[in-house]
């Protein structure tokens, strides 16, 4: 019997915006795999029938974006354990014809930081997170797991980052928005984790003088590359991390399951995609 060349794909609503097939069909072409990875788009009172459908479709797995992550999470038969820590799956695979999922959020923005921002990990102070949403829960969760100490949480919700500290049992701080300057006094790592300040977003307006001017900024929004934020920081001193770290070390995991090596991050692949941000006007709210 031939087998069929493995094929997977992204699944969101909406997904025109994704990147996942331009970072999975880079790796595939440079390690000559025979596959294919492609986006597609599923309403929501689809997306159960369609994740236990994988096989039937011919997928051996799939990336997992917004707004499904905490239903693929459901509908896991085994979660690895930050799946479980977060209730929410991005990368699902099949295991006997059994529907597995993990959760690379965390490993994409540790890898990121690291990358951009080498021995952040040993350094200490209050950290600062702007948001509580799905992408500060993994966040806050990969900082508590490090044992990082003094977190502060600002979101125009308070009440949801109260959730998230209850659900991820982790302790912090919790600020709105109008107390954002005493949050970031004397902070060491300020981490963006809304989508203020992408493109087509409103603008993320904080100013960021309290802070340590040891302090490293980072942003998880990837359009523009370089964000009005980054830009402030850069401008005060301070050591930046953009989000197209994250974004392209989050994949790896998922590539490596799907096709069977683990992939490098290339000063290609990032010049690949920086080329694709600068040259598409794509909108948040589109
Ligand atoms: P994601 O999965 O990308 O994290 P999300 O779960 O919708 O997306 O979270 C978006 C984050 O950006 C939240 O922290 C949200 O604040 P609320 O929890 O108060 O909704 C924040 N955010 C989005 N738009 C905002 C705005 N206009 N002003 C302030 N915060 C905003």
């Amino acid at each position: 019997m031939t087998r069929r060349p493995p094929k997977a794909c992204v699944v969101g609503w909406p997904i025109e915006h994704s990147r996942s097939p331009l970072i999975h069909r880079y790796w595939l072409k440079k390690y000559a795999i025979a596959g294919s990875y492609e986006r597609v788009a599923v309403p929501p009172q689809e997306i159960e029938t369609f994740l236990t459908s994988l096989a039937a479709n011919g997928y051996v797995g799939c990336n997992v974006t917004v707004p499904f992550k905490e239903a693929a999470y459901r509908l896991l038969a085994h979660a690895e354990p930050m799946a479980k820590r977060l209730k929410a799956a991005n990368t699902l695979w099949l295991d006997a014809g059994r529907l597995h999922g993990s959760n690379t959020d965390v490993h994409g923005f540790l890898a990121g930081m690291g990358e951009e921002a080498p021995g952040w990990r040993d350094e200490e102070g209050p950290v600062v997170l702007l948001g509580a949403g799905g992408a500060a829960r993994a966040i806050a969760a990969g900082l508590a797991d490090l044992g990082r100490k003094r977190l502060r949480i600002v979101n125009r919700t308070p009440a949801r980052a109260e959730t998230l500290l209850g659900e991820l049992r982790i302790e912090a701080e919790i600020f709105d928005w109008a107390d954002c300057a005493r949050a970031l006094e004397g902070a060491r790592l300020v981490v963006n984790a809304t989508s203020l300040g992408m493109t087509g977003a409103p603008p993320l307006e904080i100013d960021l003088a309290p802070l340590d001017p040891r302090a490293i900024v980072a942003d998880i929004v990837y359009a523009p590359l370089t964000t009005d934020l980054l830009a402030a920081a850069r401008k005060r001193g301070h050591r930046t991390v953009g989000g197209l770290g994250m974004l392209i070390h989050q994949a790896a995991p998922g590539f490596a399951r799907w096709f069977g090596r683990w992939p490098e991050v290339t000063d290609e692949l990032r010049a690949l995609l920086k080329r694709d941000i600068e040259s598409k006007r794509w909108s948040y709210s589109d």
